[in-house]
């Protein structure tokens, strides 16, 4: 299946765009075989009649792992599956490119596992995702917070500066490691080109968690993307915003990096099943090929465009404000992140999906987020902007106040003990109120966002209760360890 496709994006990257592992799994639906191999439900026979009517017939004959008819494996990476992580690379600008199943939560794992050892130290943001803890406290290694600016105003992390990573990294000659979120969940960009500026000054790897921002390589109106900007390593949640399916991420080295790609490869092996579904991968390829395709293109210049007409609309209705570039912060312009007077966020989300039938990416006790994506129509847009000028006309001044329960995370870690040793040491679970003065033993971040309210090793204190609303225990550091 190879098409022409006219190609005008920032890196004239080709005109020919190919989909290995969905020619591959065309070329295997239509040429079946008699099947004596996992999956057991044998292309949809034996599934329940419900679900085979909802999904279809041919999504479930898809249903496929690696190694079969074809289609290559996984692990090590070969036939289509091998070809179609080659053109991603190539497509992102990087050196070499791991498809990864269970989400960028994987890519950050396997850096953790091979790039990271125990005891070493490594600069982390306070805001990262907790799937970066998790991998630390797999390998044993210690972050050193560095935590981004405050933007008050919306009770959200802002970016992080250069002069922050340096003055660490000056200050401890031991830091072998910058691993730093961008953009934030909201959409806010750090100056990731002086970072690694700093990063390569230091002589220390820099690792950008990209999750939110796997469409900046296609299109000029974006910020640019990490790979480009002297990053060794970046992760996409390309199922985010890069059309993919759910749980399909991508982990890129990029061109110049000296990191253990070998080491990288070996971790994802031991962190993957060992029976990825084909269906998932070519979802990855097929994105990944959309977004050189012409029609892909137009599809990110549409978002941006969505975007811009929303901004423009939101920007006419009082009593609504929405965090923007102009605050001082660059931030990506499909990430629209509102607040109405007067209306927690909470609330502002529960009208629009009540009287509306609107879902948004998620809700704080400030404000909504909403995502400009792909797919979505004109049309869309200009419901969401009605329904909000609807709402924004309304006197909400006395059901703010309900509100009582904060959303992110906004402390700042008093670490008492090291991360892995806490998460391994003997624990109790007690009443979240008789935790106060004690060391955390868990990492406690609920997702959206994902960003943690607690550590392991941490110390609690009254001010996480307000983000605790939904427990009613924690597990505590047993006393005398
Ligand atoms: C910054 C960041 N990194 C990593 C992840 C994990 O991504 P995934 O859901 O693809 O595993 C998320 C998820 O929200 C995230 O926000």
């Amino acid at each position: 299946m190879t098409k022409k496709a006219e190609i005008n994006n920032k890196n004239n990257i080709d005109t020919t765009v190919k989909a290995p592992i969905v020619e591959a799994l065309k070329t295997a639906y239509e040429n079946p075989t008699y099947q004596f191999h996992i999956p057991g439900h044998t292309k949809g026979k034996a599934v329940f009649k419900e679900f085979r009517k909802l999904i279809g017939d041919k999504a479930l004959s898809l249903d496929t792992t690696d190694e079969f008819d074809n289609l290559g494996t996984l692990h090590p990476a070969t036939g289509p599956i091998k070809e179609a992580q080659e053109l991603a690379a190539e497509a992102f600008g990087a050196k070499k490119t791991f498809f990864l199943l269970n989400g960028s939560t994987a890519g950050n794992l396997a850096i953790a596992m091979a790039l990271t050892k125990k005891g070493q130290k490594i600069i982390v943001n306070r805001n990262c995702h907790r799937s970066v803890l998790t991998g630390l406290m797999i390998s044993g290694a210690e972050p050193v917070w560095v935590c981004p600016t405050r933007i008050d105003d919306w009770s959200i992390w802002g970016n992080i500066e250069a002069w922050q990573i340096e003055e660490l990294l000056e200050k401890d000659k031991d830091i072998s490691m910058v691993w730093v979120t961008n953009p934030t969940y909201e959409g806010v960009v750090s100056d990731i080109k002086s970072i690694s500026a700093v990063c390569k000054k230091y002589n220390v790897p820099l690792i950008v968690d990209e999750a939110h921002g796997c469409l900046w390589n296609f299109n000029k109106h974006l910020p640019e993307t990490a790979l480009k900007l002297g990053a060794d390593a970046v992760v996409h949640s390309l199922h985010k915003t890069g059309g993919s399916m759910s749980q399909t991420s991508m982990l890129h080295i990029s061109k110049d990096s000296c990191l253990d790609e070998k080491s990288v490869e070996k971790a994802l092996k031991l962190l993957h099943t060992t029976s990825p579904s084909l269906l998932l991968l070519a979802s990855l390829d097929a994105a990944r090929a959309n977004l050189q395709t012409a029609n892909g293109l137009r599809q990110i210049d549409r978002a941006v465009s969505n975007a811009k007409y929303l901004r423009k609309r939101l920007d006419e209705i009082p009593n609504l404000h929405q965090l923007k570039s102009d605050f001082g912060y660059k931030t990506d312009v499909t990430k629209v992140f509102i607040k109405i007077d007067g209306l927690s966020g909470k609330r502002l989300e529960s009208i629009l999906e009540i009287d509306f039938g609107i879902e948004v990416e998620s809700a704080s006790d400030i404000g909504v987020l909403i995502l400009c994506n792909l797919g979505n129509k004109r049309s869309d847009f200009k419901y969401l902007a009605d329904a909000l000028e609807k709402i924004a006309s309304e006197n909400h001044k006395d059901i703010y106040y309900l509100e009582k329960r904060k959303h992110m995370p906004m402390l700042e870690p008093k670490i008492i003990m090291s991360l892995r040793e806490a998460y391994y040491a003997e624990k109790e679970t007690i009443k979240k109120e008789d935790a106060i003065g004690r060391i955390s033993a868990e990492v406690v971040a609920e997702c959206p966002p994902g960003i943690s309210i607690l550590l392991p090793g941490e110390l609690i204190t009254e001010e996480h209760l307000p983000y605790l609303n939904d427990y009613q225990t924690l597990d505590v550091v047993k006393k005398g360890q």
